[in-house]
């Protein structure tokens, strides 16, 4: 009577959304999950509500308001100099979360293989299962320095690629770790996914957040890859949105078709009325950007030192606004139990390390997040600071 299906065996609940609520039940800082506590900008949340007085309120076209897919088209094609056609690459999902699903769903089977970096962001192993495919993880190594770079292995990723590998995951920049892909391992990967015909799923949710000069590149925009990538992105990041479900897939058309299929069953189609505000947010001026990676540096320089100073080996991000740290220093039995000793004693929430790795691993890591306001990182220090003493 009470037996759950094999998938749903196979993996646990969220361990970051749990954090979350254990810092609302310890009253602690949240540095777990990466939702920022400060406003959106006003001009979306007016477009918002104008789309709902306007009766913007019934399902939009499933795949997507075409008003949304042809800001993203424009967006793409300005950022990321890919030209794509609104009205059969794109495939608008209830946030970058149904639109990897909905990918993993329409595109691998029983048997076949995905590759995942790994430490990975949660969703990816738990998605590769859903679909009924096995996910395959390689290591990026941590760097030897704190302000040094994660990095692959090339025979490492080679040894991962086999007749049975469908897909490539890769989140760039990347949670939790802060990676910004280069271009030369990029084009490894596209290398790879030739040789071996692999589809490359990106997840470019953080391509703005970026820091000391760093370029984001579309793994798309690479020679040989547009026929075979699916883009993910999503409003939730870039316009501190994270609420309101909205986000795309970028495939070309055969891909598209099965997504759109996938999706249409699963949820039918993401809140109308943000789609609408969605194409305005698309269209916000470029100043917005720069103030964005502005104010994301300055919050990341801040719990940077405060965390060194703390006790913590913190790596330096280059990307996204996640800070994962080494704990040896602290003496602590594994990752779970300093995470609880952090939410409990020290009035701060972080993410266990070993919730990014499939077996064992990050057991002396911990993950805080930095998309906070100045107000609550500088609490967040003071009580860091209780390490020390
Ligand atoms: C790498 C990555 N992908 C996807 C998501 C979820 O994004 P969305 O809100 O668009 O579903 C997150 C959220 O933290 C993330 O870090």
């Amino acid at each position: 009577m009470t037996r759950i299906s094999r998938k749903a065996e196979q993996f646990t609940e969220s361990v970051i959304r749990e954090m979350t609520r254990q810092a609302l039940q310890y009253g602690a800082i949240n540095l777990a999950q990466g939702f920022p506590d400060f406003p959106a900008p006003d001009e979306i949340k007016q477009a918002a509500q104008e789309a709902v007085a306007a009766d913007i309120n019934q399902y939009a076209i499933t795949w997507g308001a075409r008003d949304l897919r042809r800001a993203i088209a424009r967006k793409f094609a300005t950022w990321q100099r890919v030209e794509i056609d609104p009205e059969r690459e794109i495939t608008v999902c209830c946030g970058s979360t149904e639109a990897m699903i909905a990918t993993l769903l329409a595109i691998a089977d029983p048997g076949e293989e995905i590759i995942v970096f790994e430490p990975y962001y949660e969703n990816y192993g738990p998605d590769a299962i859903l679909s009924g495919a096995r996910p395959r993880y390689v290591k990026l190594h941590p760097p030897e320095t704190p302000d040094g770079e994660w990095s692959i292995n090339p025979d490492e990723l080679r040894t991962a690629f086999n007749p049975k590998t469908r897909a490539i995951i890769i989140n760039t920049p990347h949670n939790p770790t802060g990676k910004v892909f280069t271009r030369t391992e990029l084009e490894l990967i596209r290398n790879l996914c030739v040789e071996f015909d692999v589809i490359a799923i990106i997840d470019e949710i953080y391509e703005h957040i970026l820091y000391d000069g760093v370029e984001h590149i579309s793994i798309a925009s690479l020679d040989g890859m547009r026929e075979r990538t699916v883009t993910i992105n999503s409003l939730s990041k870039t316009y501190s949105v994270t609420g309101w479900r909205v986000g795309w897939a970028i495939a070309p058309p055969e891909l598209t078709a099965a997504i759109r299929k996938v999706h249409d069953f699963l949820t039918v189609g993401a809140a109308a009325p943000l789609q609408a505000a969605g194409a305005a947010a698309l269209a916000l001026r470029k100043e917005y950007y720069e103030q964005l990676a502005q104010g994301y540096t300055e919050r990341r320089d801040l719990l940077l030192a405060a965390l060194r100073g703390a006790g913590f080996r913190a790596f330096r991000p280059r990307g996204a606004y996640y800070i994962m740290t080494d704990i040896s220093a602290f003496g602590a039995a594994d990752d779970l139990a300093f995470a609880q000793y952090l939410v409990q004693k020290i009035g701060v929430a972080s993410v266990p390390g070993s919730s990014f790795y499939s077996g064992r691993g990050g057991e002396q890591q911990i993950r805080f997040t930095f998309c906070k306001r100045a107000d609550t990182l500088a609490t967040a220090i003071v009580n860091l600071q209780k390490l020390r003493t």
